[in-house]
Parts: structure tokens; C-alpha cells; sequence
């Protein structure tokens, strides 16, 4: 079965086509970076036109890519939430305007379990039941994914997401956006620094408190505090980033490894974008190797909102014999992937 995927939950438009039997034949994506650079963050209403301007193009350019006609395709999977409404609304209509043009089943798929499963994109043995940190701008959950559609939230935020409290920490300090993965850099760089000022570790969140819950607001504010009250060198700069990656990464992990020992899981899944963290993946890497577990990081392209991530959940729950029952567009802003926390 060749599916086409579709991702626009938010500043991206990704497309692909996935194989059920020859795997992921090739993903195409545009980055609307450029377009939301010079207001800080993303504007929604530009989003959605973006979407709107770029969908069509990347079909072609997909399709053009893998040797493959739009008659080759068989069912289109596209986001239905969580994201910005109106970004969802132009993949998900054009989707469903598409299968039922070429007379095709069209399929809704959850964009945070979309995230999770990508990790088996370059990893088929990766089989289920595992556990997965799932950490975007958007969410930060401990998931226990028991089956393919049947999973349970361990524990989340309470407050901003991690990939936010990056975002938002860079933004104080002024880096330019998307601030978080240039924060990251600057911390990386940190590593190797042998002149950088001493700075008292940042404190790690709600690491006393049982449960599998987190909380990063505070930290950002922390991180603000000690900002403000330096000299705002470069140094500095770097000193901080550091020390607010640190806070964050051991954070993660703690809870994590506990998640770990409580569900007794030795496959860890670390999905979403602040995934493509390295500081981060090197410290789970640490962890698990310690405890005789693997960690499954998907592909760099794989860890941000991308096309193949969809097209590949789609082909799973497709295969399963799942579709849209009907034609009405359904997306949704929230969109919980369980229904409440799961009692372990
Ligand atoms: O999964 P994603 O592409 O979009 C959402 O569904 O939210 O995640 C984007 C988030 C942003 O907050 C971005 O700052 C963060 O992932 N991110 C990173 C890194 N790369 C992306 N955060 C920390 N370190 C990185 N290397
Ligand atoms: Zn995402």
C-alpha cells in the first residue's frame, strides 16, 4: 500500500509516501522559518497561507522524487491535531479534497503519536510494549506505549514544554528565532570552553516530588533572573545556556530512568524536536546503556515535524484496516493521545 503523507500542524509543510512493503520511498519539506523570523515567533494566520502556497508544489516534488504518479497512491494520512488550526485545516482539506478526487481513503492521524512512531522509521526491530519521552515545542510527556493506538500518559508538564522554555529562555537572552536549537548550540560549545565563568547549577525541577510530572517555567524564569543579573558577555551567554541545558537534561532524565524502573520497559523511545537535542541524546544514551536498555532517537530530519512521520503512522493504522468515515474536515487545536494518566 503507497500512502501520502501529509504534516501542517504548524510552521511546517511536510509531505512523503511511505511503502508498506518497500518503506519510505522519499519526504519533501518546507520550513516557514524564514516567513516567521522577523516577528520572534510563529503567526499563525501566515502559517496557514504558507501552507496553502507550498502544499501543492511538494506533492508534485514527492511524487517527482520517488518515480511515482498521483494514480500510484492507495490513501492519504494527514495531521488532525494537536496544532494551529488554520495549518491543520489546509493539509487536512486538501488531503480529504484529494483522496476523494482519486477515489481513495483518507486517514486522520495523531500528530503526537506520529512522533512517537517515527522512531521506527530506521528501526523495524523496535517493537512494542516500549516507553517514550515525547519533547517538542509543544509537549513533554512520558508516554507507555503498550500497542499501535493504545497508549497511557505517565506524566507531562504541568507548565511550558521543554522545546518552549528553550525557545522562550532564547528569546530573553536575544538569540534570534527559532531561538532553542541555537541556545542548544551555544551550550554545546560551552562544553569545550576552559575559560567560561563558574555558575551554580540552575535548579532541577520538581526531581523531589514522586510521579512522573515536570515543570520548566520556573527554570525559564531562573534562567531570565541570571541573565539579567550578568554582565551579558558572550561568556555569560554561554555560561547560562549551559547551565539551563544541564537543568533541563537532568531533569528529563531522572524522571525518565524512573518511568523506566516503574514500568519495567528496557526500550526507550526520545521523540519530537528538542530529540535532535545532543547533549541530550548523549546523556540518555549514558543512562540506558548503564541500566541494559536501548534508546531509540529518530533520525535528526525525523525529529522535527516532517511528512514521513505521518505517512508512516497512517500506513500502520491503513494496514489495520482504519479510515475516515467521513468526508467532514475534523481538526482539532488539543487532542489528547490518552484519555487520563495512566495508574501504574
Ligand atoms: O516537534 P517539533 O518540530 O514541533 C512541535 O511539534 O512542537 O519541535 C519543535 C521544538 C522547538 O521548540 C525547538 O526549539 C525544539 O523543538 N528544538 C530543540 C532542538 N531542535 C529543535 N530544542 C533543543 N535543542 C535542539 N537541538
Ligand atoms: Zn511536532
Amino acid at each position: 500500500m503507497l500512502v501520502l503523507g501529509i504534516e501542517s500542524s504548524c510552521d511546517e509543510t511536510g509531505v512523503a509516501l511511505y511503502a508498506s512493503e518497500a518503506g519510505l520511498l522519499a519526504h519533501v519539506l518546507h520550513s516557514q522559518v524564514a516567513t516567521h523570523r522577523e516577528f520572534g515567533g510563529v503567526v499563525p494566520e501566515l502559517a496557514s497561507r504558507d501552507h496553502v502556497t507550498h502544499i501543492v508544489a511538494l506533492v508534485d516534488e514527492v511524487l517527482k522524487k520517488a518515480n511515482c504518479k498521483k494514480t500510484d497512491i492507495r490513501a492519504i494520512a494527514y495531521t488532525t491535531g494537536p496544532g494551529l488550526m488554520g495549518a491543520l485545516l489546509v493539509g487536512a482539506s486538501f488531503a480529504k479534497s484529494l483522496a476523494f478526487a482519486l477515489g481513495i481513503p483518507a486517514l486522520a492521524v495523531h500528530h503526537l503519536e506520529a512522533h512517537v512512531l517515527a522512531a521506527q522509521l530506521d528501526a523495524p526491530e523496535l517493537h512494542f510494549p516500549f516507553t517514550a519521552l515525547l519533547v517538542s515545542g509543544g509537549h513533554t510527556q512520558l508516554i507507555e506505549a503498550r500497542a499501535l493506538g493504545d497508549y497511557h500518559l505517565l506524566g507531562e508538564t504541568l507548565d511550558d514544554a521543554v522545546g518552549e522554555a528553550f525557545d522562550k529562555t532564547a528569546k530573553l537572552m536575544g538569540f534570534e528565532y527559532p531561538g532553542g536549537p541555537s541556545l542548544a548550540a551555544l551550550a554545546d560549545e560551552a562544553a569545550n570552553d576552559p575559560d567560561l565563568p563558574m555558575m551554580k547549577p540552575f535548579p532541577r525541577p520538581m526531581l523531589d516530588r514522586a510521579g512522573f510530572d515536570f515543570s520548566f517555567s520556573g527554570l525559564k524564569t531562573h534562567t531570565m533572573m541570571a541573565w539579567k543579573k550578568s554582565k551579558q558577555t558572550e561568556q555569560d551567554k554561554k555560561a547560562i545556556a549551559k547551565a539551563f541545558q544541564d537543568a533541563v537534561i537532568e531533569t528529563l532524565t531522572v524522571k525518565t530512568m524512573r518511568a523506566l524502573e516503574s514500568t519495567g520497559s528496557r526500550r526507550l523511545v526520545v521523540a519530537g524536536g528538542v530529540g535532535a537535542n545532543r547533549a541530550l541524546r548523549k546523556a540518555f544514551r549514558a543512562q540506558i546503556a548503564a541500566l541494559g536498555g536501548t534508546v531509540y532517537f529518530p533520525r535528526l530530519e525525523y525529529c522535527t515535524d516532517n511528512g514521513a512521520m505521518v505517512a508512516y503512522a497512517g500506513c500502520l493504522h491503513l494496514m489495520e484496516g482504519k479510515r475516515d468515515t467521513s468526508h467532514a474536515i475534523e481538526v482539532y487545536a488539543r487532542l489528547p493521545l490518552m484519555p487520563e494518566k495512566a495508574a501504574i
